[in-house]
């Protein structure tokens, strides 16, 4: 291994769990953690992890159904790797750990020859991740008011926690008007703006007290819920320490960013590993995004392949064609977004994201396709690709 793997070993205190911890607590690279699972004191303690670990090796035993009511909140997966250990031949077990995120599943009695190679990759897979990186950071900006940008950011962050089981943040930098919250039926609070404020005291622990969290895992920094707050009380330093925070507890950030060109929000722009400008189809709108983009190539100095124009409500026979974005923004990616009147409305006013509401639809189905490509392939969901079959030949080894 090339460097610890901090694990997180749980399970009802038994046979079995014995026999794990035994197991790996004969390699020196594996600095574990044993935490029994005793009752219901530690509710839904694994979809929700505070401990600092690499991943978790969960083992089960016969009364595997009590301990998983324990572990996840319902629909709410692990935020970390995920290993299960557990009786064989139990199909509905196996169902139930892909559910809660599960990587691999081991069949009891385990061998040190399976477990611990798949810990190994986690541990390979861990250190390339840290490899002096941090968070991504995915900034959506309008390039003319009303595009879209809020829709697709909240869409976009969902679409990273549900699917990719990415542990992903996403920011309301909306300071003034932010209506995130609503996307996703949360109570509306000052999130972001006590987190600026209270910047030079926070830490991972402090910032769980700013976020709030969807079923689907997503954690939401809301934007104001009252008082009014001033673009030029945001400063670019404290969102920098704002970011080094975040960097260390998220893999994912995604910024809803309003179209205002200060210095904060030149910050936020810097730091971003991808700038998604939307638009729709207008001369107003094109000329819009041309000057956003040289302004951001120009003169912020973003390069070319950090930004992409995603045109929203794309209809084909539209006067504004796809070809004259193209020839008026060269070398810039272009992506469409199909028009979904309805859906959109529905998904808003529900507070339910696309990909619950209506996953089939084309909209969701573009959203994903845009997700998807712009993920590394070991990002990529695995549990939808992964059928029982592929389960069961393992337990059967
Ligand atoms: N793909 C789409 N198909 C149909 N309607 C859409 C689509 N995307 C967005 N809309 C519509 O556009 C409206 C505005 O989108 P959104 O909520 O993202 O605000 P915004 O563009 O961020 O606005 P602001 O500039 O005020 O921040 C939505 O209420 C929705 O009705
Ligand atoms: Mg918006």
């Amino acid at each position: 291994m090339r460097h610890p793997l901090r694990i997180l070993l749980v399970g009802r205190p038994g046979v079995p769990l014995s026999e794990v911890e035994h197991l790996l607590a004969d390699h020196r690279q594996i600095l574990m953690t044993l935490k029994p699972v005793v009752g219901n004191g530690q509710a839904h303690f694994l979809s929700d992890l505070q401990e600092r670990c690499d991943a978790i090796v969960l083992v089960l035993d016969r009364d595997w159904r009590a301990t998983l009511e324990v572990c996840f909140r319902r629909d709410a997966p692990a935020t970390k790797p995920l290993l299960v250990v557990g009786p064989p031949e139990d199909m509905e077990l196996m169902r139930m750990a892909m559910r809660v995120g599960g990587r691999d599943f081991f069949p009891l009695p385990v061998g040190a020859n399976d477990l611990v190679p798949a810990l190994d990759r986690l541990a390979k897979e861990e250190h390339e991740r840290h490899g002096g990186l941090s968070a991504r950071v995915t900034t959506f900006m309008n390039a003319k008011g009303g595009s879209g940008a809020s829709f697709c950011a909240a869409n976009f962050a969902h679409i990273l926690a549900a699917r990719h089981r990415r542990r992903s943040v996403l920011l309301d930098f909306e300071l003034q008007f932010g209506s995130l919250c609503t996307y996703f039926n949360l109570q509306s609070r000052n999130g972001l703006i006590r987190a600026l404020e209270l910047v030079d005291s926070l830490d991972v622990t402090a910032l769980q007290g700013y976020t709030q969290q969807h079923p689907s895992g997503l954690y939401l920094m809301a934007a104001a819920a009252e008082g009014l707050v001033l673009p030029e009380d945001v400063h670019e330093e404290r969102v920098a320490k704002l970011f080094a925070v975040l960097d260390e507890a998220y893999e994912e950030l995604v910024i809803d960013l309003p179209r205002r060109l200060d210095r904060a929000n030149a910050a936020v722009l810097d730091r971003s590993d991808l700038v998604i400008l939307t638009v729709q189809q207008t001369v107003a709108h094109l000329q819009d995004i041309k000057r956003l983009s040289t302004f951001l190539t120009g003169d912020l100095g973003i390069p070319l392949d950090r930004l992409i124009v995603v045109v929203n409500r794309y209809q084909r026979r539209a006067e504004v064609t796809l070809s004259d974005f193209g020839d008026a923004l060269t070398g810039l990616r272009i992506e469409t977004l199909p028009n979904d009147y309805q859906g959109v409305s529905q998904s808003i006013n529900l507070g339910i994201p696309l990909l619950d509401q209506a996953p089939r639809s084309p909209l969701s189905r573009a959203l994903l396709g845009l997700v998807e490509s712009l993920v590394s392939p070991r990002e990529r969901p695995i549990q939808p690709q992964r059928g029982p079959v592929a389960w069961l030949s393992r337990a059967r080894h």
